[in-house]
């Protein structure tokens, strides 16, 4: 993008003032003052104008495919984190709607829109997130009734949501739960005497993981998308 350009985006700067700025040399680019008024710059460059940083004020929502391996976290001493696969500016500043352990796949959510996280994640909005899980031991009938009734987890004092569960085959099931308790999935099937093997996020409210998305890549969310949660 040209540099001029970005800072009439994210400034309240006529174009003629942006350049009057950059040919009295107010302007840099990592550092180094710019002289051409049609000067480009890269998403990652940091732009400076007159001694302030410009930053890009739009929102950001995006959907990542999470592989295994990667931690929901904006930093992490020992694994990559979820903010490793993403290559926008001022990706520092999003915020990770929903996490999911290092070993679970699927869809994550992240934006800089603190509200439009908040009706994700909070536990008085009762979003519902489907999961697919792949189990060590048959999953019986008689654990879908348990799911739905609630299920005591080990160190709760009150019953999980009602949630619902269907079976795919003797092994594997999509469980829809309404809440976001840590490590959720893997202890209701604790708590029903089985193990999960495998665990992958489908979808999260009326968000969908894209098909098209690989595990590690990423898109923007569409404005239907986004605005599902408003
Ligand atoms: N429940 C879990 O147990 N793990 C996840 O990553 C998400 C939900």
């Amino acid at each position: 993008m040209r540099i001029d350009k970005f800072i009439g985006n994210n400034s309240d700067l006529s174009r003629t003032l942006i350049h009057v700025a950059i040919k009295r040399g107010l302007v840099t680019c990592n550092g180094e003052t710019i002289n051409k008024t049609n000067a480009s710059m890269d998403d990652s460059d940091v732009i400076i104008l007159n001694g302030e940083i410009i930053t890009a004020t739009q929102t950001r929502y995006i959907m990542l495919h999470k592989p295994a391996g990667y931690v929901c976290a904006n930093t992490d001493s020992e694994h990559p984190t979820v903010l490793d696969l993403i290559d926008i500016p001022r990706k520092e500043s999003l915020q990770i709607a929903g996490r999911l352990d290092l070993d679970t796949t699927g869809l994550v959510l992240l934006t800089d829109d603190g509200q439009w996280n908040h009706l994700l994640t909070s536990p008085n909005k009762s979003c519902s997130k489907c999961y697919f899980v792949t189990t060590t031991d048959s999953i019986s009938d008689a654990t879908a009734s348990m799911f739905a009734e609630g299920v005591l987890l080990r160190g709760e004092t009150k019953l999980t949501l009602p949630a619902h569960l269907t079976l795919v085959n003797s092994h594997q099931a999509r469980l829809e739960i309404k809440e976001g308790k840590y490590h959720q999935v893997k202890r209701m099937f604790a708590a029903a005497g089985n193990n999960v093997i495998a665990l992958h996020r489908e979808s999260i409210g009326n968000i969908l993981l894209d098909a098209q998305l690989n595990p590690g890549e990423y898109r923007h969310l569409t404005d239907i998308e986004i605005s599902s949660f408003n």
